[in-house]
């Protein structure tokens, strides 16, 4: 049986229909995104369709992950389009709540994930993954999902998440979904609607990269240095590129790698032009 579909928008309304979910005996699966959706939001919306009941999409463009310097006022907002597209994947409830609901005057208490959010993008984000962290915190406390799923193309992001959830007995099993990218290798993102012409192009770089060095893995090179230097070559070679990090890390502890003896991720983070872009590849 379905239900009605509905926009919930603070955090009590959204955790009374849940509770009323769960005492229905439904299992339900939340889909956090900041919106502008694409198709690698909506192929974790299919993910989530597959294993529960209930589908929760959640939009909130979370203001504590995003540095003084960032993107937040410019990040682009479209509910009517995300909520349309995200109904071809069967969702059941929408949480879209406001920044005063999610935030109320005086909030001060944050989650950080003390080691797992040191490194690589947390190194050039200060802050960002206490804001992630707190803010996917609320969006489980309002929803009470059963499972939640995210992708890996952010793939700190998905490591610093399961920590939390495991450290803080969430109970609620989290999904990991690959990463989808375009016919040409670049990975799915919001911010690639940022890009210039040329600057799209220029983009390939991460992708061609992390291939360059994949093709070595395969081959049998098991040291960071050659691999990481393989995934930095076509960035190098990008005029409209310039490396923010290329680093060969252990896939669950984030710790630095200089062989690959275990599963690793190889990731990047480059700015294109002045967009910030990541994508990873895991070698195992
Ligand atoms: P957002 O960037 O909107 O991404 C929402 C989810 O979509 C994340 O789990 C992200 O990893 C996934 N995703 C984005 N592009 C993808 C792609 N090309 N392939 C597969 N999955 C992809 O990540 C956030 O929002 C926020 O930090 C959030 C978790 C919602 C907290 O505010």
């Amino acid at each position: 049986m379905t239900i009605p579909f509905e926009i919930l928008r603070t955090p009590a309304a959204m955790r009374a229909r849940s509770e009323d979910l769960r005492r229905d005996g439904k299992k339900i699966a939340v889909v956090p995104t900041m919106g502008a959706l694409h198709e690698g939001h909506l192929t974790l919306l299919r993910a989530a369709r597959a294993q529960a009941d209930i589908v929760i999409l959640t939009i909130f463009v979370n203001p504590t992950q995003f540095g003084p310097q960032e993107d937040l006022a410019k990040y682009p907002r479209d509910e009517a389009g995300d909520l349309a597209l995200a109904k071809t994947c069967g969702i059941d409830l929408a949480y879209c709540p406001t920044v005063d609901a999610m935030y109320p005057a005086g909030a001060q208490t944050f989650i950080e994930v003390r080691e797992l959010q040191q490194p690589m993008c947390g190194a050039s984000r200060p802050g960002h993954f206490a804001g992630v962290a707190t803010v996917v915190a609320k969006l489980f406390h309002a929803t009470l999902p059963h499972i939640a799923v995210f992708g890996e193309k952010d793939f700190q992001q998905l490591a610093i998440l399961r920590r939390m959830t495991r450290d803080l007995d969430f109970g609620i099993e989290i999904v990991g979904v690959p990463i989808v990218r375009e016919s040409d290798g670049v990975a799915l993102s919001s911010r690639n609607a940022y890009l210039k012409p040329d600057e799209r192009v220029a983009a390939r770089a991460l992708s061609a990269g992390l291939a360059a060095a994949e093709a070595k893995f395969k081959a049998g090179e098991r040291t960071a240095e050659a691999l990481i230097a393989a995934a930095r070559a076509p960035l190098e070679a990008e005029a409209l590129a310039r490396i923010d990090y290329v680093e060969l890390r252990d896939a669950t502890e984030l710790t630095p790698l200089t062989t690959l003896a275990r599963p690793a991720v190889l990731a990047i983070a480059a700015f294109v032009g002045t967009t910030r872009l990541i994508d990873n590849r895991v070698l195992s």
